[in-house]
């Protein structure tokens, strides 16, 4: 496309006009769904059109995400779904929760952004509530907006405590997409295009098995190679929801402290009650020495990470030079608003117990329905609304998801298989709603529970 100034200035002058309206009429919806398209094929990534599971086989590539509120999201045509996906595990709050916007509202007609010099208040308020939310002495944080750079900053800080080289991570983990991040995720789809990645050594063993760990520690120490930190998912969301057996992080705490390497929990799905406690680790009453956390921790509303470790351990981001890793935009005043007010909604209305409780009671109902339809369902897994369903093969898992999406309810494969399917709907979903979607995945099941 050749470059046009003037076209930029009139196209961006035409969408902040609609931007700026409160409803769209059927003309412009439609236009919306045009351009939405085109923009995606033409200049955003055409394969993703084709590639987003439950939304193509459906056949309604054209569903365009307009509003939302609660648990239920509409499409520009005002069509209402279920949102059972959850942003991937941002929307703990569900859509637009009032009390998030209004105080980023509120912090956006102040100053979004801090000028990089003075002390801007809401960053040092965000790192106290830290200390005070996380478990054990964690109290230092640092901030950004994505939990892959979260991830990334974890691994500088335990190289730069412990001045050792490796890592050690688990297959099928997730971490992020930058290249720390990366070297540390545990599937080949997205380790192997790239080729080499972190210069020091990475060391996957199976997620949940605790002697695995204890031996790669083990053999590491006798080979001479210092391990900086051990960094674990609570629960493998990516993965499917994989649960670990219950001696798997008290062993690693206990290994770990044992080789003096730094046990990193990546919170950044399961964090802030997705599970049924404020913090994974909190089902085995483990205290980690760094925390990562995002996702919901902006509440659904402003992107922002955090990275919680102790005074101790944070030492060398400290002294001799407090610039060792920073962001110029991560953890500005708006951000740090959105996630003063998502943590407050999540500790005022106790959302690890609302999660817990509807975990409690939706999971035995997908259960009884995979026990109903063998010839489709391997098992379901997960804890608190972090729920798997694994399928005997992909194109089941396919079906379903497209079928439900069809009735209105949204839920996410694993990135690139729909075998397993994520149900990972806001916290603060009601029972009513959950029994919609128990009826709908019903109708589902009896429908295609026949051909396939
Ligand atoms: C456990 C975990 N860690 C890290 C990340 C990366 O977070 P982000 O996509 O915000 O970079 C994800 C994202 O799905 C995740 O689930």
């Amino acid at each position: 496309m050749p470059q046009s100034v003037d076209n930029a200035l009139s196209y961006s002058n035409q969408w902040l006009e609609i931007i700026s309206q409160k409803s769209v009429d059927d003309v412009q919806a439609r236009w919306i769904i045009g351009e939405s398209k085109d923009n995606f094929a033409e200049h955003f990534n055409r394969n993703w059109l084709e590639y987003r599971k439950s939304v193509t086989e459906a056949g309604d590539w054209a569903a365009v995400e307009w509003a939302g509120s609660g648990a239920i999201f509409r499409d520009v045509l005002g069509r209402e779904y279920l949102d059972c996906l959850g942003g991937y595990g941002m929307m703990n709050h569900g859509w637009c929760h009032p009390d998030v916007v209004a105080a980023v509202r509120a912090q956006l007609a102040r100053s979004p952004m801090p000028s990089q010099e003075l002390i801007d208040p809401l960053r040092g308020v965000l790192a106290r509530i830290m200390a005070d939310i996380t478990p054990g002495n964690l109290k230092y944080s640092w901030f950004a907006a994505s939990g892959t750079e979260a991830i990334e900053a974890s691994i500088k800080i335990a190289k730069l405590y412990t001045q050792k080289p490796a890592f050690i991570s688990t297959v099928k983990a997730f971490h992020g997409k930058t290249m720390g991040s990366l070297s540390m995720l545990g599937k080949a789809d997205y380790r192997q295009p790239m080729g080499a990645l972190y210069g020091g050594p990475v060391y996957h063993v199976p997620f949940g098995d605790a002697e695995a760990v204890e031996r790669q520690l083990e053999i590491c120490d006798q080979i001479g190679i210092g391990v900086a930190g051990v960094l674990l998912e609570p629960i493998q969301g990516e993965a499917g929801a994989i649960v670990p057996p219950d001696d798997f992080w008290p062993r690693v705490r206990q290994a770990t402290q044992h080789y003096g390497t730094l046990l990193i929990a990546d919170e950044v799905q399961t964090g802030l009650g997705r599970t049924g406690k404020l913090w994974g680790v909190d089902h085995w009453n483990v205290v980690p020495d760094i925390i990562a956390v995002a996702k919901s921790l902006g509440g659904g509303v402003m992107p922002v990470s955090a990275v919680t470790t102790t005074e101790e351990i944070f030492q060398p981001m400290m002294y001799p030079n407090p610039f060792m890793h920073t962001t110029t935009t991560g953890g500005g005043a708006l951000a740090c608003s959105a996630a003063i007010a998502s943590i407050n909604v999540t500790l005022r209305d106790r959302l690890w117990e609302q999660a817990a409780e509807k975990g409690a009671y939706l999971i035995p109902k997908l259960e009884a329905l995979a026990e109903k339809y063998p010839q489709l369902f391997d098992k379901i897994t997960g804890k608190g609304l972090l729920i798997g369903m694994h399928f005997k093969s992909p194109e089941s898992g396919y079906k379903v998801a497209s079928e439900l999406f069809k009735r209105g309810v949204l839920v996410a494969g694993t990135l690139t298989s729909a075998q397993t399917i994520r149900v990972e709907p806001p916290l603060i979903i009601k029972y009513a709603q959950i029994d919609e979607v128990l009826n709908r995945l019903s109708d589902v099941l009896a429908d295609i529970g026949k051909t396939l």
